[in-house]
């Protein structure tokens, strides 16, 4: 069923005010062709929400917007080492995470993450040493300019640091309708990052005490969307050159500095935030959470502009004193 005018504000976790001219959810494959149909033979735009936590609305939404809602979960093959399980894309993406545990590992640094498991690809979510791509054997959905079914493998969802296929090339062109995973049956935990190794030297680490303590972790520092509307981290840690991060801690000593596979080095766009005088700071309706520098709060009145003014505030500011230009991480709708 299609539905008119719908308000979209309960639909992202920003709470930003905006209406679909049409909405329409989806429970199968069948059901999101027959949607993309009647899209077609009107000549409506089509975009797709997930759960809307990564997601900046601009303003009302022309066409239809559509949403998955099939929730299931199914497991393809398993062998001694792996198993190969589907979650379709409805899936909350922490109830996922839950439920993986009982097929292999690797998720549970990733608990808690607000989202839908269709959404996870799009921007290879990730946290505590671990991004979803680890796991993803393959991305399943309809391409909607060719309305064709289609199965991509991770090497073709060219998945890097939040960022995939998905906000590229197939960007405002795919729907994924599930993602399969290739979960470790052996539970190896991933403890490196500074709080987790300090934790595990005293724990019993089980899948379950770490979904646990990752949550304990994210609850202490990023805000929970249901109280205070957020999008998570705001901006991408900015990825530097190595001439141009060594030229900065020489300055900054304290920067913290990550360096990647490449031999660029990734900067934590937290810090220089913080250090730019923004942590705690607001501007009209919109501010940058005291806990946390990297996540842009509301007080639930705010408009699109009122994001947009902070963005641009924050960005300006960083350029002017780091000489870094930071990238926002949720998608303009
Ligand atoms: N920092 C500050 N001030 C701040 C925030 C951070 O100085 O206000 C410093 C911290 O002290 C630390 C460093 O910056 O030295 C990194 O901070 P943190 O470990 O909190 O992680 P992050 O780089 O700010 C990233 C992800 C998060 C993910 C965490 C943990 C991005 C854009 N964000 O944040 O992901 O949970 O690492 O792995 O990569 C998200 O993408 O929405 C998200 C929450």
């Amino acid at each position: 069923m299609i539905r008119q005018d719908y308000d979209l504000s309960a639909c992202n976790t920003l709470r930003l005010p905006a209406r679909a001219q049409l909405w329409g959810e989806f429970s199968d494959v069948s059901e999101l062709l027959t949607l993309l149909s009647a899209a077609a033979a009107s000549h409506w735009p089509v975009r797709v929400l997930g759960g809307g936590s990564n997601v900046l609305l601009a303003g009302d939404i022309p066409g239809l917007v559509i949403c998955p809602r099939m929730a299931g979960v199914q497991v393809l093959r398993q062998t001694a080492e792996f198993s190969w399980v589907a979650a379709e894309a409805g899936l909350s993406w922490h109830d996922w995470v839950v439920q993986s545990t009982a097929y292999g590992h690797g998720l549970e640094n990733l608990a808690l993450i607000p989202g839908t498991v269709g959404a996870a690809p799009v921007q290879n979510i990730g946290a505590y040493g671990a991004e979803a791509a680890d796991f993803i054997d393959s991305v399943t959905g309809v391409q909607l300019s060719s309305r064709q079914l289609r199965t991509l493998s991770a090497a073709e969802c060219r998945f890097a640091y939040r960022d995939s296929v998905f906000k590229r090339e197939l960007a405002r062109d795919f729907v994924i309708t599930r993602v399969v995973f290739r979960l470790p049956r052996q539970f190896a935990p991933q403890l490196s990052y500074g709080p987790l190794a300090t934790w595990s030297a005293t724990a019993v680490v089980t899948p379950q005490s770490l979904i646990e303590e990752i949550s304990r972790i994210r609850r202490s520092k990023l805000p929970d969307p249901q109280q205070i509307p957020n999008a998570g981290s705001f901006f991408k840690n900015p990825v530097v050159s190595a001439a141009q991060a060594a030229g900065l801690q020489r300055e900054h000593p304290q920067l913290p500095c990550y360096p990647q596979a490449g031999g660029d080095v990734k900067l934590a766009a937290g810090w220089l935030i913080e250090q730019a005088g923004w942590k705690g700071r607001w501007s009209g309706h919109a501010g940058m959470h005291r806990d946390q520098a990297l996540v842009l709060v509301t007080d639930g009145t705010a408009v699109y502009t009122d994001v947009e003014r902070l963005q641009q505030q924050v960005q300006a500011d960083v350029l002017s004193r780091f000489g870094v230009q930071l990238e926002p991480e949720p998608q303009l709708f």
